[in-house]
């Protein structure tokens, strides 16, 4: 087991969930971060233009949810399926990974944001997979806000590894339950998302989450991710409060635990 995986499996800081005082705001949202690619070209421009962008759309987004109360996000920016991309694009994109590591780290550790990483590191070049390591070591006290990012995850890959990885640790594969497997998981310690949005208007989970977000929310927007701000924010947050949690159970049940978003 790499460091890495050892500082996920510590519990998310208290001060996390304790931001989120109202059920009808989630405790977790997920990201699938799609459109870079349409909105250069929209631009006439090459994509990794759109990607660059898309990096600067990220703070004020943290800033917002932050600013509402929501303190655990996970971003999804790279697949295990995007290595199917073109070379130049994903050297680019990994390129862009490393320098914002780099740039944000700091003030997003003096800011009180725990850094964290899902995903296969493995396949990452050395350098990244450092300077991931680095920003996890550095940010892993904080408290006040987690940011998670998804790179080279896939979750078909992780549930796999996720069911090695406990038989390994000696779990017979007969004796597997939901909560020994999900403890397995690259996101072990960290609440089900309870709601996920996608920008670039697929409605579709390419891969993202999909153990964890069993009965989160989904929030679809076509506004391309570079574009996506503070409205849009409001807007999934605004559907998410409006939507009758029910996790299998009938709307008389809910009603009669008196409240909208019973976990
Ligand atoms: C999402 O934007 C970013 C990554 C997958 C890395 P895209 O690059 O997929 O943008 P579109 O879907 O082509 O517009
Ligand atoms: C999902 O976007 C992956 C990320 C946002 C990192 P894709 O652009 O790869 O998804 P598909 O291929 O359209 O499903
Ligand atoms: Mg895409």
């Amino acid at each position: 087991m790499t460091t890495g995986e050892r500082i996920i499996e510590r519990p998310f800081p208290p001060a996390a969930i304790a931001g989120s005082s109202s059920s009808l705001l989630p405790v977790h949202v997920g990201i699938i971060m799609d459109g870079n690619g349409r909105w250069a070209k929209s631009r006439h421009r090459p994509r990794l233009f759109g990607h660059r962008a898309g990096v600067r759309a990220i703070r004020p987004v943290l800033d917002a949810f932050h600013a509402r109360g929501v303190h655990i996000l996970t971003l999804y920016a790279f697949s295990t399926e995007n290595w199917r991309r073109p070379d130049d694009e994903v050297r680019g994109l990994m390129r862009l990974l490393g320098e914002t590591i780099d740039r944000e780290t700091d003030e997003l550790h003096a800011n009180g944001i725990q850094i964290r990483a899902i995903g296969d590191r493995g396949r990452l070049g050395g350098k990244l997979q450092e300077k991931i390591r680095m920003a996890e070591e550095k940010t892993r006290e904080n408290g006040g806000a987690i940011l998670n990012v998804a790179i080279n995850y896939g979750s078909r890959h992780e549930i796999v590894e996720a069911f090695q990885d406990a038989v390994r640790d000696g779990t017979d594969p007969l004796d597997l339950t939901e909560d020994v497997l999900a403890s397995h998981l690259y996101t072990k310690g960290l609440p089900d998302p309870d709601l996920i949005i996608r920008t670039g208007g697929e409605y579709r989970l390419s891969n993202f989450l999909l153990w964890q977000a069993a009965y989160a929310e989904l929030f679809v927007t076509p506004t391309l991710w570079p574009d996506f701000g503070a409205q849009d924010i409001d807007a999934a947050l605004e559907f998410f409060a409006g939507r009758e949690r029910r996790f299998g159970t009938t709307s008389d049940q809910v009603a009669a635990t008196g409240k909208k978003h019973r976990a």
